[in-house]
């Protein structure tokens, strides 16, 4: 029952969340360089999930075993302990992403110069922005041509509903590219490709009228330059942490990750503004981290890549008290005391086996099957942290057993396979057939590889053309009661027996809406 209030105010855990190929990986190597958390480049770059390898999920599945090792990444710097919570990149496994943001107390969000806001980045922002997530934007691959910094900045307010607030600038692009300004410091710093970006690179220059400017980067850009930054500071709103802790102003950061050019203005900056450990809402009351008694609660769980052995690693964030290793907690959801001898850190490339765990700190526990995502350990108080939503599914397919001497072994892997996030399983209302849903079509493959492998389980799937599931509720019973009556062929059960809508296409959907007012349309679990 105690809380170590030192180690809990120098955690800072975040996320890097971005559109494939942004440069999220290449960022997220030059932060651990920087945290002296890795000694060479590539050792991240190499667990990454290949874009190409979409259609080889084996493939995908090895990586993802490797990727174990780069869930967590965590190194110190200025005394502070950052941990840095790895998200796929990979669409196919957007719920994971979803699921880890919950962990984390803040996000960078990686954009390319020349793509600006993608699809991906856009769901993501907005999952970050239902928790009032702090944000900070590094816009990245300056050293190449890309739109300009102004129509930038309008579309993240415009496609991601941020406000923003350069805190540095850049001085031309592409081949033309110079260097930033550093608007928090007022310093020049000096672009030299793939440099180390050593001291004499910076230039301290608090006046921009200083004629130094124009011998650095020559007349014309220092004009240019002086522009811009005027136009910055007469458009947009003074950096004020208050507001960027409430999720109301993103800092946007200009460099290019590959040179390893602004990356360390991005990370000093976050050291100094980015949130320590923040509170947790339960279902009963708010967590806060300072509180003696240990909590935390699992949002990923990861199977062992070997099928003789099915054990799994749940990835458990730390919320309140300090966890200790072999200490009985209380596993709320099944009602009894469990002990962890192995729980694990992971620092970089290695794991190793904690004594304790503070607030902020994720640690890995070895699992035989007792863990479902948004499960929760305490000291002993029945808590049940919100926030952990399933996602309405995006593609759907019957799954049918293959082999009727196997049944019990299809419902235990199915079973087990949805408890870890895999996908989502619905029960039809009308005739009980069951409907596998998930974000991505590599999911299918993914599962009956795994039943087949790890449960003896045969599965076949039998295409279903819907376009999207939803949680339905009503606050008048009887009118749900009609709803069902009248749509029962549309009608499905989540694993929590909640009552969710098949709409078969979107007209469907928006024709239920307005036929069913006193019916309310939910897209993610969590209402
Ligand atoms: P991701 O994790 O967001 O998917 O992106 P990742 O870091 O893997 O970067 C995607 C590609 O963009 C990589 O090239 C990477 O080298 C490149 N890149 C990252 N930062 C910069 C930058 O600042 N400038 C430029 N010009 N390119 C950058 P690739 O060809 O896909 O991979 P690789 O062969 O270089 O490893």
């Amino acid at each position: 029952m105690s809380v170590n209030l030192k180690e809990l105010k120098r955690r800072r855990t975040f996320g890097i969340i971005s559109h494939p190929d942004a440069g999220k990986t290449t960022l997220t190597e030059k932060l651990l360089l920087f945290g002296g958390a890795i000694q060479v480049a590539g050792a991240v770059k190499s667990n990454k999930i290949k874009r190409s390898a979409t259609s080889d999920f084996m493939e995908i599945e090895r990586q993802r075993g490797i990727s174990v090792a780069t869930s967590v990444m965590a190194f110190d710097y200025r005394n502070l302990k950052i941990n840095i919570l790895d998200t796929p990149g990979h669409q196919d496994f957007q719920e994971d992403t979803y699921r880890t943001l919950t962990a984390v107390d803040s996000v960078i969000v990686v954009i390319d110069v020349a793509k600006g806001v993608e699809a991906q980045t856009e769901k993501l922002v907005n999952v970050c922005r239902m928790r009032n997530t702090p944000i900070m934007v590094f816009i990245n691959k300056l050293d190449r041509e890309g739109l300009d910094g102004f129509d930038l900045l309008d579309e993240l307010e415009q496609k991601l509903g941020l406000t923003v607030r350069p805190l540095s600038w850049p001085i031309g692009m592409g081949q033309r590219f110079k260097g930033v300004y550093n608007l928090y410091e007022q310093k020049i710093i000096l672009f030299r490709p793939h440099g180390k970006q050593d001291e004499e690179d910076v230039v301290e220059i608090t006046d921009l009228s200083d004629g130094r400017l124009d011998e650095l980067v020559g007349t014309a850009a220092a004009d240019e330059l002086r522009e811009e930054v005027h136009m910055v500071e007469s458009v947009y709103p003074k950096f004020d942490r208050e507001a960027y802790l409430r999720g109301e102003l993103s800092p946007v950061f200009f460099g290019s990750a590959i040179n390893n050019f602004g990356v360390r203005e991005l990370l000093d900056c976050f050291v100094e503004v980015a949130p320590p450990p923040l509170s947790r809402p339960a279902e009963e009351r708010e967590v806060k981290p300072e509180e003696g008694s240990f909590s935390g609660f699992v949002f990923k769980i990861h199977a062992n890549m070997d099928p003789k052995h099915r054990d799994r690693i749940a990835f458990m964030r730390i919320c309140s008290g300090t966890f200790e290793r072999n200490t009985n907690y209380l596993h709320v959801r099944q009602n009894r005391k469990m002990k962890f001898p192995n729980p694990t850190s992971f620092m970089a490339e290695k794991k190793m086996v904690v004594d304790e765990a503070f607030p902020g700190d994720v640690i890995g526990l070895y699992d035989s099957g007792n863990f479902k995502i948004g499960d929760t350990l305490t000291e002993g108080e029945e808590l049940h942290f919100k926030g952990i939503p399933s996602f309405s599914p995006e593609q759907f397919r019957y799954v049918n057993n293959a082999d009727p001497m196997k049944y019990k072994q299809l419902d235990k892997g199915l079973e087990q396979l949805m408890d870890e996030g895999v996908a989502q399983l619905f029960v039809k209302e009308d005739n009980g057939r069951k409907i596998i849903g998930t974000v991505g079509a590599l999911q299918f493959d993914v599962i009956q590889y795994r039943l087949e492998h790890e449960y003896g389980a045969r599965c076949t799937y039998e295409g279903l053309n819907l376009h999207k599931a939803c949680w339905v509720t009503a606050k008048d019973e009887k009118a749900l009661k009609e709803f069902i009556q009248r749509r029962k062929r549309d009608l499905a059960r989540d694993k929590h027996g909640q009552l969710v809508y098949l709409a078969e296409s979107a007209w469907s959907l928006k024709m239920a809406q307005e036929n069913h007012p006193e019916i309310e349309f939910h897209f993610k679990s969590d209402f």
